[in-house]
């Protein structure tokens, strides 16, 4: 019997601090008409000093968790994609398994720019498909404002932070993730790409000196590379799920450049009612962007059940990928979701507990251990 990977729960998170294209025209030269005409973006949203990719990642797979009433403990494998991690290691999934209490859950982080979340997607669903895994957690989460030059109008005015998640879960009844295309082509790996801190330029005074810890894009290069690849990449999924372009009820394309979707749209020949579009209100949120858009489109009830999805992203690799979805997953009422939202939350405190538990009984055993070694290695008294 084939194995199907549903989506079963979804959340998302983004700072509540806000800043307008206006805010940014007083501290670099822009202005909000070339932002909102080049890129369709109106304002982003940017971490404070206490949100992080972590941190972020934690309360959108929090709210997933919860709207699919999964217990913690039924988790099998925690996928973070993120270009910003926490740190170089370790991984930010690792941190975020343990926030969720996935007791039981194996944890990696997946780079693969701003395609990371339908990368994440596809490999998850062809873990589930296969039988390796049964549910698993799938976050995009990103802090760009981080590794952005607040002095480069160029790039500073695209990107903004957030985070987003789904859970998928294995069943035999049809629908869910059906198909999926990932691709690459390092050899525009250049066009966007972060230079230092990593192994080949080691984070120091001369890195920071010649900012080679601020994100770089060659922009147009990736804008002709993005409206090429966006298209075939949705046309090539669809294909694989056999669906023909008109039976695509919504398009949730990776949200960098209204310029660079409308283009998509057009060679998809889909109405401007089956594209959806946030980034006005986001920026490019990079790996966090699609399942953002997923969530706000649910919100708006642009989703029902049976509605065939295609999600595709595109960035730094250069990378594509693009998953059909068939959607399933019916939205729990008010009451019931409530419910589970309270019974998460005792869920999350008890994992919280638990994990400061650990932590203290691993640095009492380590102390304990000393001790012992002292005590054995004492030379016998006379
Ligand atoms: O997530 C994946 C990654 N990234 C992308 O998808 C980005 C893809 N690229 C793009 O979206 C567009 O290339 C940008 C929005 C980044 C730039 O738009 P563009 O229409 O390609 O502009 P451009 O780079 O060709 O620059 C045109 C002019 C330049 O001035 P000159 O040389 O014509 O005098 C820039 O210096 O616009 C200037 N410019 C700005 N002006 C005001 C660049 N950035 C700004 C700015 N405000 N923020």
């Amino acid at each position: 019997m084939p194995r199907y990977a549903h989506i079963i729960g979804w959340g998302k998170y983004a700072p509540a601090n806000v800043v307008t294209n206006v805010d940014l025209a007083k501290k670099v030269d822009t202005t909000d008409e070339w932002i909102r005409e080049r890129t369709g973006i109106a304002q982003r949203h940017i971490a404070t000093e206490k949100e992080s990719t972590a941190l972020m990642a934690v309360h959108a797979a929090r709210d997933a968790i919860e709207r699919a009433d999964v217990d913690p403990r039924e988790i099998d494998l925690v996928i973070v994609a993120t270009a910003t991690p926490e740190y170089l290691f370790p991984a930010t999934a690792c941190l975020v398994q343990s926030a969720l209490g996935a007791e039981r859950a194996g944890a990696y982080d997946l780079e693969a720019g701003c395609s990371g979340f339908v990368y994440a997607l596809a490999t998850a669903a062809a873990m589930i498909r296969s039988e390796t895994f049964n549910t698993i957690v799938v976050i995009g989460s990103e802090t760009l404002s981080r590794v952005v030059d607040w002095k480069d109008r160029g790039t500073c005015v695209l990107f903004g932070d957030g985070a987003g998640a789904v859970v998928l879960r294995g069943s035999d009844a049809p629908g869910g993730v059906l198909a999926s295309t990932l691709g690459a082509d390092g050899s525009g790996g250049e066009l966007l790409i972060l230079p230092g801190g990593g192994a080949k330029h080691p984070a120091g005074p001369d890195t920071v000196l010649s900012k080679m810890h601020y994100l770089k894009m060659n922009g147009r290069e990736v804008y002709r590379f993005a409206t090429k690849i966006m298209a075939e990449a949705a046309k090539q999924v669809a294909a694989r799920a056999s669906w023909s372009l008109d039976q695509i009820d919504l398009f949730i394309p990776h949200q960098a450049n209204a310029r660079i979707i409308e283009s998509a749209a057009k060679a998809l020949k889909l109405p401007p009612e089956k594209i959806f579009v946030n980034l006005q209100n986001y920026g490019n949120t990079s790996a966090a962007s699609i399942p953002i858009a997923l969530c706000e489109a649910l919100a708006a009830g642009k989703i029902t059940a049976g509605a065939r999805l295609i999600l595709v992203g595109f960035g730094a690799g250069l990378t594509w990928a693009a998953c059909a979805v068939e959607w399933t997953a019916a939205k729990p009422g008010a009451a019931t979701l409530r419910h589970r939202v309270a019974t998460g939350k005792l869920r999350f405190a008890w994992a919280g507990i638990k994990s400061l538990g650990w932590q203290i009984s691993r640095h009492v055993d380590a102390v304990v251990s000393k001790v012992i070694d002292a005590v054995e290695k004492k030379p016998a008294a006379k």
